[in-house]
């Protein structure tokens, strides 16, 4: 039997897209574990008796207006709304994807990009660098959304 060569084609294209798809999700997932357990072993540098993120405490953080932040970012949720599976928008009006890894799956899969903006996201907010158990229950709260 001889099949056209067109259908071969067609055939190894779907398999290979296929393949590449089943990959590609399963690598955002094993990303963000590492970051996780990089913060996680901040973590226990800061506190040997550290005994894992909460995804409860990363919602309060998220969801908390700090004393100190400046008037024009009161909260995490102001940019990235309450609720973290809808759309943000920045002050200039730009549309923020969600937060909530169901959302968006690449979320927290970058060192470089989760480090950059807790980092200027903590200090408008915060007026302070996060430690590193309030960004593994940041990123803990989100991956549960
Ligand atoms: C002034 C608006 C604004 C506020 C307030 C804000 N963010 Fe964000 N945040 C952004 C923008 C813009 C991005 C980058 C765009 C994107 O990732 O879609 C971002 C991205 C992030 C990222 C990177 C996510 C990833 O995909 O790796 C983290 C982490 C983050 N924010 C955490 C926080 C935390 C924690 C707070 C509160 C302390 C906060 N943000 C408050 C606007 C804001």
């Amino acid at each position: 039997m001889e099949l056209p060569i067109r259908l071969i084609a067609t055939l190894v294209l779907a398999s290979s897209v296929t393949a590449g798809m089943a990959t590609a999700a399963p690598n955002f997932a094993s990303d963000r574990a590492a970051i996780l357990a990089h913060y996680a072993a901040e973590a226990r540098k800061a506190d040997p008796g550290f005994k894992g993120f909460s995804a409860a405490a990363g919602r309060a953080f998220f969801l908390a207006h700090p004393a100190g932040a400046r008037p024009a970012t009161p909260s995490c949720s102001y940019c990235h709304t309450t609720d973290p599976r809808n759309p943000g928008r920045t002050r200039a009006g730009k549309v923020i994807l969600p937060m909530a890894v169901s959302r968006t799956p690449s979320r927290f899969t970058k060192l470089s990009k989760v480090r950059l903006w807790f980092r200027r996201n903590c200090q408008s907010v915060y007026r302070r660098q996060c430690t590193a158990v309030e960004k593994g229950n940041y990123i803990t709260f989100m991956a549960s959304q």
